[in-house]
């Protein structure tokens, strides 16, 4: 009959939209590659844990390369892409990231020992790989474990011109902190408890020389440890020297972090500011005081962070290389 087929080819164009859209907007779950790679978990954490034996830099290196990853175009292992062909990719970004190394040379290590197992070759994404490796390296440092939900897909783009504007700044101020997070539905909670990733890790002098030769010195930071830290960082940047970002315990993963910011030891005007504007210092007071209210914390905003933006179902691809597209 005339009249049914378009009818039919309705219903069919509609359940073609719903039912692409669906896969598309699939979740993430815990138990995603269960059966396509069931020992994922394992082949990454030993990667990990054989490559902070190697270097402690690992540790910082992968946590700050996945929350890269996730403010530029989501999770999607777009921040591993090299530059190639003419194409000036997200890491090689003029801001000068200075993402280490040792972060990318992870994921690469974990994906050849993943694609190892026939079962599982090409069939983990670099975008889950890099998310599990980052709970790796925070547990191996004394920091909370969590589940972390897996289903990623890697992006197929990656340039640099997609960071400008992306990423927070040391310099930022709380209004400016929070409407970034927010913009990726990360509540001030989270962007408090996501900032205490600066318990581990270095910075170069570059990002923190305007608060200690600044007239007057920045009047946030704590008189002590201005004067250490020019001890440390001569008035001409060397951008060879790179320090710890938390001086207490600066190979540990704790809440040291939000007590140095009670002390003005907040490296960043973007970590001081956490305890200097009234609307976040009971956060940063709560945490101080409870280490398990901030792992806690810690924990639901990564998984938080984990969801930004991600590609699943057909969207993207698996990446055969992390750092090239196939
Ligand atoms: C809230 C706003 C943030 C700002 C303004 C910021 C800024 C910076 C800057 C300027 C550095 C030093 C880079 C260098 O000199 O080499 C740094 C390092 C680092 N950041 Fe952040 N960051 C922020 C949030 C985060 C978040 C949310 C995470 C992870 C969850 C993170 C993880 C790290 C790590 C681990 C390092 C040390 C990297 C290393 O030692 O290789 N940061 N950050
Ligand atoms: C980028 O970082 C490298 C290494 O930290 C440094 O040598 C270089 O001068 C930086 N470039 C810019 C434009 O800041
Ligand atoms: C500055 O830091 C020292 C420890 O380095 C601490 O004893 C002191 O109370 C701090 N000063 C302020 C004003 O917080």
């Amino acid at each position: 009959m005339a009249a049914k087929s378009p009818f039919l080819l309705l219903l069919l164009s509609l359940c073609l939209i719903l039912c692409f859209s669906s896969t598309a907007n699939a979740q993430l779950s815990q138990n995603f590659y269960a059966k396509i790679c069931p020992n994922v978990e394992s082949i990454v954490r030993n990667v990990v844990a054989n490559k902070i034996k190697q270097t402690f830099v690992t540790i910082p290196a992968t946590l700050r390369l996945f929350f890269h990853d996730c403010f530029v175009q989501g999770c999607d292992a777009s921040v591993m892409i090299a530059s190639a062909g003419g194409n000036t990719a997200e890491k090689d970004h003029e801001d000068n990231m200075s993402l280490a190394g040792d972060g990318f040379d992870t994921v690469i290590k974990a994906k050849a020992e993943v694609d190892k197992v026939l079962q599982c070759k090409n069939k983990v994404s670099c975008a889950d790989i890099l998310a599990l490796a980052t709970r790796d390296v925070i547990a191996m440092s004394g920091g909370p474990s969590y589940a972390v939900e897996l289903g990623r897909r890697d992006g197929l783009t990656s340039t640099a011109s997609s960071v400008t504007g992306k990423l927070p700044h040391p310099t930022d101020n709380l209004n400016r902190l929070n409407a970034l997070f927010a913009s990726h539905r990360l509540s001030q909670t989270d962007m408090i408890a996501l900032s205490a990733a600066h318990t581990v890790g270095f910075s170069h002098c570059g990002k923190f020389s305007n608060r200690i030769y600044s007239n007057p010195i920045d009047p946030t930071l704590n008189k002590t440890y201005a004067k250490e830290l020019q001890d440390m960082c001569p008035r001409i940047v060397d951008p060879r020297i790179a320090i710890n970002m938390d001086p207490i315990t600066p190979r540990k993963f704790d809440n040291e972090y939000f007590k140095n910011l009670q002390k003005g030891m907040g490296l960043f005007t973007s970590d001081q500011v956490l305890f200097t504007d009234a609307r976040s210092r009971q956060t940063v007071n709560t945490f101080a005081q409870s280490s398990t209210a901030f792992f806690n914390a810690f924990a639901a905003a990564m998984t938080k962070l984990g969801r930004v933006d991600v590609k699943t179902g057909n969207q993207g691809n698996i990446r055969i290389r992390c750092d090239a597209f196939n």
